[in-house]
C-alpha cells in the first residue's frame, strides 16, 4: 500500500470549500480512485480569524514550506498573490494544482518549468478539455477551436433574452458562485480570453500572450438585440474562437457572435460551456458540460489531485513548459465577419 498522499489547500472560497468537502466527505471513494489515502493536511486562508475549516488553518508560508505535504492546491484566484504562491510551492518541491486561468494564461509556460503543474479546472471547469488536448489528442493536428468558455455570461445572455434585466441576472450568477470575484472579468471577456489563450497553447503548441487576445464583452447587448437575432434564427453567444492557418498564423478573438440556431453551440444554455475542436485525424469533436460553479470546478481539481496521487505525469503542464523558451506568436483578431469556423 502506498503512503498517504497529503494535500495543502490555499483558499477556502466557493471552490475551495467544495473541493475540501469532496476530499473529506467521502475519503474511501477518493482513496479507491487514487490508489492510496488522500488527506487534507492543512489549509491557508487570507483571514483565518474565527473561521471554521475542515483541516488545520496555517499561515500560507508555513503551508508552502511544509515538507510533509506532497501537493499544494491553489484556489485563491486572481494574478497576485496566487502566482507567487504557485511559484513558491513548485520551488519548494511540491506539485501544484490550480484552477487559476489568469495565472496559467499569463505565466503557465514559465511556472510549469519549475515542476509538476496541473490546471484542468482552469478551462471550462468540469469539462476535461485540458488533459484531452495534452493526452488524448497529443499526436493530432488541431486547426480550430470554437468555444463558449464563460458560464456567467451565458447565464446572463439567456436571462436577458427572457426579458430579465442584466443586473438581476448578474446578481444571480454571483449568488450561485459562478461569477469571478470581480465580475468585469466575466462580462468584459477577460475570463474567456484567458481560457482561450490556454487552449491555443495546448492545441496549437504555440506560445501566446493572453493579453493580446482581442475581446469584446457583453455589456453593449440588450434584450431587444438578442430577441431580434432570435427572430432571424440566430442565438447570440460569447464565443472564443481560434484558428491556426497552414502558414502558422493564429487568428483568434472573444466576442459576442450570432450563432445559427442549428449549430450545436446555440443549444448550450445557462452555466454550460462547450468546446469544438477541429482535429486533422480525430475529426470534429465537441465537449460540453458545466463550465462554472463550485462543484464543477472542484470536480476538475479533484481529478488533478487523483492523477498526481497516482503518479501520472502532468502532461498539460509539460506541454506548456515546452513553450517556455519560445517567442510569443502574434494573434490577429478574427473579427466580426461571418463565417467563423462552423460546425461540420
Ligand atoms: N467565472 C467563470 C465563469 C468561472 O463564469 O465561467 C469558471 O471559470
Amino acid at each position: 500500500v502506498r503512503a498517504t498522499f497529503r494535500v495543502g489547500l490555499i483558499g477556502l472560497g466557493h471552490v475551495g470549500a467544495a473541493f475540501a468537502e469532496r476530499l473529506t466527505g467521502d475519503p474511501a471513494t477518493v482513496a479507491q480512485a487514487a490508489g492510496r489515502r488522500v488527506e487534507l493536511g492543512a489549509i491557508a486562508v487570507a483571514r483565518p480569524e474565527g473561521r471554521q475549516a475542515p483541516a488545520p488553518l496555517v499561515p500560507v508560508e508555513k503551508l508552502i514550506a511544509d515538507k510533509k505535504l506532497d501537493l499544494v492546491v491553489e484556489l485563491v484566484g486572481g494574478l497576485e498573490p496566487a502566482r507567487t504562491y504557485v511559484e513558491a510551492a513548485l520551488r519548494a518541491g511540491r506539485e501544484v494544482v490550480t484552477a487559476n486561468k489568469q495565472v496559467i494564461a499569463r505565466f503557465g509556460p514559465t511556472l510549469a518549468q519549475g515542476g509538476g503543474l496541473r490546471f484542468e479546472a482552469a478551462v471550462a471547469s468540469a469539462i476535461p478539455i485540458v488533459e484531452t488536448l495534452a493526452e488524448a489528442l497529443a499526436a493530432d493536428r488541431i486547426s480550430a477551436v470554437v468555444a463558449i468558455l464563460n458560464g456567467t455570461t451565458n447565464v446572463i445572455l439567456q436571462a436577458m433574452i427572457q426579458g430579465r434585466p442584466y443586473q438581476e441576472a448578474l446578481r444571480e450568477a454571483q449568488s450561485r458562485g459562478l461569477a469571478e470575484a470581480d465580475p468585469s472579468a466575466d462580462v468584459d471577456g477577460h475570463d474567456a480570453a484567458a481560457k482561450l489563450a490556454i487552449l491555443i497553447m495546448l492545441a496549437f503548441r504555440h506560445r501566446v500572450d493572453s493579453e493580446s487576445v482581442q475581446r469584446t464583452g457583453i455589456r453593449g447587448l440588450d434584450g431587444a438585440t438578442l430577441r431580434l437575432a432570435r427572430g432571424q434564427g440566430q442565438v447570440v453567444k460569447l464565443i472564443g474562437a481560434a484558428v491556426l492557418t497552414p502558414q502558422g498564423e493564429i487568428h483568434a478573438d472573444v466576442r459576442p457572435r450570432r450563432v445559427p440556431q442549428h449549430d450545436p453551440l446555440a443549444q448550450v444554455d445557462g452555466v454550460m460551456n462547450a468546446i469544438r475542436i477541429r482535429a486533422a485525424f480525430a475529426g470534429d469533436l465537441m465537449l460540453a458540460g458545466p463550465g462554472a460553479g463550485p462543484q464543477a470546478a472542484a470536480s476538475a481539481v479533484l481529478a488533478d489531485v487523483i492523477r498526481a496521487a497516482r503518479g501520472l505525469p502532468p502532461s498539460a503542464g509539460a506541454r506548456l513548459a515546452a513553450l517556455a523558451r519560445e517567442r510569443e506568436t502574434a494573434i490577429t483578431p478574427l473579427g466580426p465577419a461571418q463565417p467563423y469556423p462552423q460546425a461540420g
